[in-house]
């Protein structure tokens, strides 16, 4: 304390003094720099990098095609994985000479660290199993050299943090992701009420293909256990449309669940009946659009159609009948005021009886005193 004091009476000393708490914070910082994993794995990449950081280097194959060999790496320093080097991935690679390393390095398996609880904190992959019973890795396992393992689907120096990403960023990047091997239901989608939306809109409420069939669990759509399986697509669908606090500005009821459910078909499928109609089935899956879109299903034009598909006497008289039919709506018609009547018939009916009861009761009260006295 006292050779502090002494330090500020001192203009000289001071001066050592404020020195020496420089050299002491830059030489901390220093030292915690040394230290950071990003300096670590930026100096082990440099043994890498000495040959493939060259912009030009590539590998010429016999058949002549061209293999790029340059790894930008501040692509990697501004990914998720900058605190880790090269060898934590490639980590066959263990020996370099002048010329190299070894041929036909092995593909990368991210579930060496992506895996629940694991010790170098990537994100908990419990992700991981959801895929292992996905159809993207069970077409891995029959050798399928189409189907996508996690680099197919995430890049691989360039990976991104899901929070760097705005929602509608996110879902543009993913409908881009799936149409590298889906090309043709891409294109549908596009134009779509929901693509066109997402797309010429910028609206990002409107579901990109992962919203429907889930990110690691995607099913094959006749897996009893897919979110778009018959009989279940009508709760992915609702996970929208049921949403008062969605629909609400874009002047669309959010009953369509709640009075699918209640209508023929909606019932049937909540017994596990698979024939009857579900969302899909009267309004498409891919193509999806408005009612007075003239390429829409339940369009006017086509509607007999698309009932026909499974009611084949079905004329114009049979579909024009409300199918999102709720009666405690005025746009039901005469169902409203019908289903209005009873209500009020129901409650005037009770308010009667109840009075009926009372004055029984009373009258039978008065009787019984006249009775005691
Ligand atoms: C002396 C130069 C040199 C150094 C240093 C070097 N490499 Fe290579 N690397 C090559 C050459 C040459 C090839 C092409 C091998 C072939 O297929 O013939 C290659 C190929 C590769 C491939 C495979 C590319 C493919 O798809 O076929 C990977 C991955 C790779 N290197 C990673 C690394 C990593 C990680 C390090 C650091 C641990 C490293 N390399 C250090 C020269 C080098
Ligand atoms: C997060 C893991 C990861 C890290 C870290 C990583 N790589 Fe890769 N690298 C991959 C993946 C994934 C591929 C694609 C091939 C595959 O599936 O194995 C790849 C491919 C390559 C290739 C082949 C050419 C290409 O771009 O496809 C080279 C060369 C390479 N890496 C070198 C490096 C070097 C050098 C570093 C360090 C500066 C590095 N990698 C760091 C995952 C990684
Ligand atoms: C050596 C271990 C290791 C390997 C191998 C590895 N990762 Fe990672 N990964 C991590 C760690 C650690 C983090 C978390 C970094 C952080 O949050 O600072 C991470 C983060 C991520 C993230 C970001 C998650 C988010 O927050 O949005 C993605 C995506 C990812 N990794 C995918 C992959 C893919 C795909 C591969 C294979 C090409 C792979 N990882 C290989 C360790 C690894
Ligand atoms: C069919 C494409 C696809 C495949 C294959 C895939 N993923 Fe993903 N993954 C996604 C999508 C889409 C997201 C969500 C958006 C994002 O974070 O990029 C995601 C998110 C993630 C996340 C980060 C966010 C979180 O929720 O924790 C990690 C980590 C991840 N995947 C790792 C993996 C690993 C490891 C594999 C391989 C076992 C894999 N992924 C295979 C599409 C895929
Ligand atoms: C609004 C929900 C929804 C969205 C968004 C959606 N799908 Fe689908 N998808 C479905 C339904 C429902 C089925 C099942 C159709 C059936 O039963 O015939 C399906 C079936 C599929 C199938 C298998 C059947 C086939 O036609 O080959 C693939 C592959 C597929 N979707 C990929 C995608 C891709 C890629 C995207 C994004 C561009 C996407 N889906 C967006 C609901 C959706
Ligand atoms: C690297 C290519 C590739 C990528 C990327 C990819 N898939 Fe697939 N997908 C396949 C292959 C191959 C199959 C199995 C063969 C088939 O049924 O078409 C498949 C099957 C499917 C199926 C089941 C098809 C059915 O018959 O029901 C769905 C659904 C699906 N993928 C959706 C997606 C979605 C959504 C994405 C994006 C998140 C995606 N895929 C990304 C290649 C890919
Ligand atoms: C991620 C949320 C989300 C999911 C999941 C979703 N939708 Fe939508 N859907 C929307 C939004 C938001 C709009 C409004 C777009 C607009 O009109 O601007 C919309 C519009 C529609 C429209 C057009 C309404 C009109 O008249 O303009 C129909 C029909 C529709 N969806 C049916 C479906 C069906 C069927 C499914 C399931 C297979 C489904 N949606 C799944 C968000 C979703
Ligand atoms: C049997 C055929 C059929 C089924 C099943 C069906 N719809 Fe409809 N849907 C229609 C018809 C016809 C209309 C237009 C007239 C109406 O509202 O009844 C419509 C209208 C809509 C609208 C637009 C309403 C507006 O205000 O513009 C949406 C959104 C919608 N349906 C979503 C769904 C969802 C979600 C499901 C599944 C829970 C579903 N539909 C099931 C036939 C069907
Ligand atoms: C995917 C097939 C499918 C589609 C599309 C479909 N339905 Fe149905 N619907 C059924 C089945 C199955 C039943 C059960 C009774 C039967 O076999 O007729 C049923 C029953 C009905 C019933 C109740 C009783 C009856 O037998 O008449 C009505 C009303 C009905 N549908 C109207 C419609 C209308 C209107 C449309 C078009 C907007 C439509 N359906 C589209 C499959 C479908």
């Amino acid at each position: 304390m006292r050779s502090i004091r002494i330090n500020l009476e001192n203009g000289k000393l001071m001066g050592i003094f404020k020195v020496n708490i420089l050299f002491f914070i830059i030489s901390i910082f220093v030292f915690t720099k040394l230290n950071s994993p990003e300096l670590y794995s930026q100096n082990q990449n440099q043994k890498c990098l000495i040959c493939h950081g060259k912009p030009d280097f590539k590998l010429k194959n016999d058949d002549g095609s061209v293999k790029q060999l340059f790894v930008n790496d501040s692509l990697l320093a501004r990914s998720p994985h900058s605190k880790i080097s090269c060898y934590d991935c490639h980590n066959d690679i263990v020996e370099i000479t002048a010329f190299g390393h070894k041929k036909n390095v092995n593909k990368v398996q991210c579930t060496r660290c992506h895996y629940e609880n694991n010790p170098v904190g990537a994100p908990e992959t419990e992700k991981y199993l959801e895929f292992q019973e996905s159809v993207h890795q069970l077409e891995l396992n029959k050798g399928n050299p189409n189907a996508p393992n996690c680099q197919s689907c995430h890049g691989s120096h360039d990976i991104v943090k899901r929070k760097s990403l705005s929602s509608l960023e996110l879902k543009k990047k993913i409908t881009q992701i799936c149409a590298k091997c889906h090309l043709d239901i891409y294109a549908v989608y596009k134009n779509s009420i929901h693509g066109s939306e997402l797309f010429e809109k910028n609206n990002a409420d409107v579901p990109s293909c992962t919203d429907c069939h889930g990110e690691h669990t995607i099913k094959k759509h006749d897996d009893p256990l897919s979110s778009v399986y018959e009989t279940k697509i009508y709760g992915t669908c609702g996970e929208c449309h049921a949403s008062e606090k969605i629909f609400e500005k874009y002047g669309i009821k959010s009953d369509k669940i709640k009075t699918y459910e209640s209508s023929y078909h909606g019932i049937a499928v909540q017994f596990g009946e698979k024939t009857v109609a579900n969302c899909a089935s009267c309004h498409g899956v891919h193509d999806i659009r408005p009612q007075d879109d003239p390429a829409s299903l339940i369009n006017p034009a086509n509607i007999v159609k698309t009932c026909g598909k499974c009611h084949p006497d079905a004329n114009a008289n049979y579909t024009m009948g409300k199918i999102h039919l709720n009666p405690h709506n005025e746009d039901s018609g005469s169902i409203y005021y019908i289903s209005g009547f009873f209500k009020w018939l129901t409650l005037i009916t009770i308010f009667l009886l109840a009075i009926h009861v009372m004055l029984d009761l009373f009258r039978k009260l008065k009787h019984k005193k006249a009775l005691t006295k």
